[in-house]
This record gives C-alpha cells, sequence and structure tokens, in this order.
C-alpha cells in the first residue's frame, strides 16, 4: 500500500516563517517524520512540495494515474480558494485527509473556509507536525479497515 503527502504553497518555507503559527520544524523534518510512521506502520510514503497550482493538480492526476492508496494534503492557502485543486482532488476516489500546522479555525477568517474539506475524510488542524503524523494513522486505518 503507499500513500502521497502533498503540500502547496509557501509550505516549503517551513521553519522560517511565523515559528508563532508554524514552529520551527522544516519541510524536510516533515517528510522524514512522515516516511519513518509510514516504516512503522507499513505502508509507502511519498512526499511532494510544489507552490505552483498547476504542479499540484498534475502530481494529483498522477497519484491517480499511479492508483495510490490515499492521500494527505496540506494545500497551504490553496485550501481557501483553489476550485482547480478541489476538482483535482475529486477525480481520485482514494481516502484524502486535510492537515494543517496551524489551527485555522482560531485564526483569520478567511482560514475558516475550506474548499477540499468536503472532499476529505477528514481534517485534522492545529497540531504541528503530529497533524501529518495523526493524518496518517488516519488513512491507515481507513486503508485496511475500509
Ligand atoms: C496552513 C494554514 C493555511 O491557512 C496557510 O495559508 C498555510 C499553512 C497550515 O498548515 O497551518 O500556508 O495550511
Amino acid at each position: 500500500k503507499k500513500i502521497v503527502v502533498l503540500n502547496g504553497i509557501n509550505l516549503n518555507m517551513f521553519g522560517k516563517r511565523d515559528p508563532q503559527q508554524y514552529g520551527t520544524v522544516t519541510l524536510s523534518e516533515i517528510d522524514e517524520q512522515c516516511k519513518k510512521l509510514g516504516k512503522e506502520l507499513g505502508i509507502e510514503v511519498t512526499c511532494f512540495q510544489t507552490n505552483h497550482e498547476g504542479d499540484m493538480v498534475e502530481r494529483i492526476h498522477r497519484a491517480h494515474k499511479e492508483n495510490v492508496d490515499g492521500v494527505i494534503i496540506n494545500a497551504g492557502a490553496w485550501t481557501h480558494y483553489s476550485y482547480g485543486i478541489m476538482d483535482a482532488l475529486g477525480i481520485l476516489s482514494v481516502p484524502i485527509v486535510e492537515v494543517h500546522m496551524s489551527h485555522v479555525h482560531a485564526r483569520e477568517e478567511f482560514r475558516h473556509f475550506s474548499v477540499i474539506a468536503p472532499l476529505a475524510k477528514g481534517q485534522i488542524t492545529g497540531f504541528g507536525v503530529n497533524s501529518y503524523l495523526l493524518g496518517i494513522r488516519a488513512i491507515v486505518d481507513l486503508i485496511n479497515f475500509n
């Protein structure tokens, strides 16, 4: 079984941007922890980040073509407005889990709304790197027990 962990716009700057919201962990450390947990849970984890919306859309298409078993996505600011990312995720029939480092519902109003949430099995927001790790645990259970 294999899943992809997708990170969108500006998320390569974790560790450098707004440590109050996002802490000091870097994206490569997040990727490493995701892969380590994947190994423990017996699932192959591939990580991808881009700042380009079309590249993310094509990466989601590729996930479809490669028949991945699940998708974890932190779409960054795209979460709140990208119908392109939303439609691409809508092509998938495997479980999707939306994750965020910060607690989006405790922040500015525009971050409370997610155009991708209706396509996801659930949303994990506010736990820093643990949002990703909890997301992986959730998706592995969805894959194994559904
Ligand atoms: C984020 C939350 C988004 O609102 C924001 O635009 C980001 C990061 C998070 O992980 O907390 O870039 O997705």
